[in-house]
């Protein structure tokens, strides 16, 4: 599909979060192109990758590879050869679809993943969008007050309400599984970027320790609200063979499956993170603008 060598562009797709890379060849990247990347991806979260050929699993995994060793997914089904592939997969018999909710990837694990890599093969006719948002601009527009609370508390992340007997109609036996949970601090610090970014999502997180059980579905509740206000989104219209590349620490994801009975398929490679942290800084007001005022 590269026939001759074009410069590489980035070109933003909102203020606060998503950018397409024109021109890339991810089969050969050159360090100098990587070193670009690797840069666009702590500016702009999420970025996109248009005509593309499908790239093999090996491509696919050296890509991921550049940025830090693999995660292996806990419950989704691994064929022999590639275990580090998780291949997204929905169509007319299916039972749900993957991603199909706001999540940051197995935030469960207690080193979740830092990012993941998605390439899609087969679109549905219409629809199969995912929307993504930007956590550091849901933190960066709360009152400096609720972001100071936010900051002193921890959130407990699980994953068998999601995992379990999952993927038993693709053959996953999961009887034995212990499924992962964990403890993450609820606002977390990018260690590239140093920004603070909310680290709870409605997929995982079950109850912020420390408070009662009305008290953290109340706080919970306000949070999700919050995150999920559009001005903090870009929402990508695949194109067959586009890859999709995110970093899970400070965003979230929801994939749309408003497209039965149609096909969507494709495979995702997901990059191993470390254990999130809470690093105190100052304060950043955020440029984006939000109103309390329903006009
Ligand atoms: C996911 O990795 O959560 C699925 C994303 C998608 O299918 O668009």
């Amino acid at each position: 599909m590269f026939t001759k060598e074009i410069e590489m562009k980035i070109v933003p797709m909102t203020s606060s979060i998503g950018a397409e890379i024109i021109g890339a060849n991810l089969e050969k990247l050159s360090e100098t192109e990587f070193e670009k990347i690797h840069d666009a991806f702590t500016k702009h979260l999420v970025l996109f990758f248009r005509d593309q050929d499908e790239l093999s699993p090996e491509t696919q995994i050296s890509f991921a590879k550049r940025f830090g060793d693999l995660h292996y997914h806990p419950a989704a089904p691994k064929s022999k050869k590639y275990p580090e592939l998780f291949v997204i997969h929905s169509h007319k018999d299916s039972k749900f679809a993957d991603g199909n909710g706001w999540h940051t990837d197995v935030s469960c694990d207690s080193e979740p993943p830092l990012g993941s890599c998605l390439q899609l093969h087969v679109l549905p006719s219409t629809g199969g969008d995912t929307l993504f948002a930007s956590m550091y601009a849901a933190f960066e527009t709360l009152s400096s007050t609720m972001q100071k609370f936010l900051s002193t508390l921890t959130a407990i992340h699980e994953s068998e309400h999601l995992y379990r007997g999952r993927y038993e109609e693709r053959g996953v036996d999961d009887t034995d599984t212990i499924y992962p949970t964990a403890e993450h601090p609820l606002i977390r610090t990018h260690p590239v970027s140093g920004r603070q970014s909310i680290y709870v999502n409605p997929s995982f997180t079950t109850k912020i320790k420390d408070l009662s059980r009305s008290e953290s579905k109340s706080l919970l509740s306000f949070i999700y609200n919050h995150q999920q206000r559009p001005e903090f989104q870009v929402r990508f219209r695949w194109s067959k063979n586009a890859i999709a590349f995110w970093d899970n620490r400070c965003t979230q994801h929801f994939a749309l499956w408003d497209y039965w009975p149609d096909e969507r398929k494709g495979n995702r490679v997901t990059i191993k993170g470390e254990k999130p942290f809470y690093k105190p800084s100052q304060l950043v007001e955020s440029k984006l603008k939000i109103s309390d005022r329903n006009n």
